[in-house]
């Protein structure tokens, strides 16, 4: 855990390719990388094992959700491909979340287990609209404690909540938060976000990081200085 890098680069690339020349151009530096469902359904599990041979701990984010036996089938398959880290819909319930946890114990190499608490698409009235009445926060919350109780190891959240889970959950249950925005960068279409180093101070375990390095001019550089400002923030924290 402790050699885990901090920062998750997000290869929302639609060919194995373009998400290949990236981590080439990107250098030694320490960075995981997010394989996500669009380059995972264009280039299947190739683009995975080609990451996991150049050392590259990579988090598969396929956000498994179905009948537990088949979540559990998906879990042992994503650890054979030798990935770090992958994710469950917390709301698939505690049987599918305990059938992930217990299918990813009998393997030789376990990834991390992390839990999709509520997904940052999804407002108050989209709740309301799938028979949620309770608000975002309240039901990230309760879907924090359930992934929690059954097992696993973390879960994804904005920066603005990661407080509330470690306070809920303890400093040793692992936050993953998207929407970090170095303070010069364009938000794109993120709304609320926190920089690299606030995320950190907040107690953030891991930064899941896109279009401010896969899109700079220079990425390698863009890397480089969220690295640096995290540095150096903690050395004057
Ligand atoms: O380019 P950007 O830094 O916004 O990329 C963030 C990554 O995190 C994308 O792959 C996006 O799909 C993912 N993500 C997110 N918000 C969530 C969950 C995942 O932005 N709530």
């Amino acid at each position: 855990m402790k050699d885990s890098p901090r920062i998750i680069v997000a290869l929302d690339h639609p060919t194995g390719d373009e998400a290949f020349a990236l981590v080439k151009a990107l250098g030694d530096a320490p960075y995981a990388v997010k394989v996500g469902k669009e380059l995972f359904t264009r280039e299947g599990p190739s683009i995975v094992r080609t990451l996991v041979a150049h050392g590259r701990p990579v988090f598969l984010d396929l956000k498994f959700h179905d009948i537990p036996n088949t979540v559990a089938a998906a879990c042992r398959a994503a650890a054979d491909l030798g990935v770090w880290m992958i994710n469950v819909h917390a709301s698939g319930g505690p049987a599918m979340l305990r059938a992930a946890r217990a299918a990813l114990d009998t393997c030789a190499h376990k990834p991390l287990l992390i839990g999709v608490t509520v997904l940052t698409s999804l407002d108050a009235s989209e709740l309301s609209a799938i028979g949620i009445e309770d608000s975002p926060a309240q039901q990230v919350l309760r879907l924090t404690r359930l992934a929690r109780e059954c097992g696993l190891d973390g879960v994804v959240c904005s920066p603005q909540e990661i407080a509330g889970v470690k306070n809920e959950c303890g400093a040793g249950f692992l936050t993953v938060t998207p929407g970090i925005r170095p303070a010069e960068a364009s938000l794109d279409d993120q709304q609320r976000v926190a920089t690299p180093a606030s995320a950190v101070r907040a107690g953030g375990d891991f930064l899941v990081i896109g279009r401010p390095i896969t899109r700079a001019v220079d990425p390698r550089a863009a890397l480089t200085s969220i690295l640096t400002e995290i540095e150096a923030d903690a050395c004057h924290g």
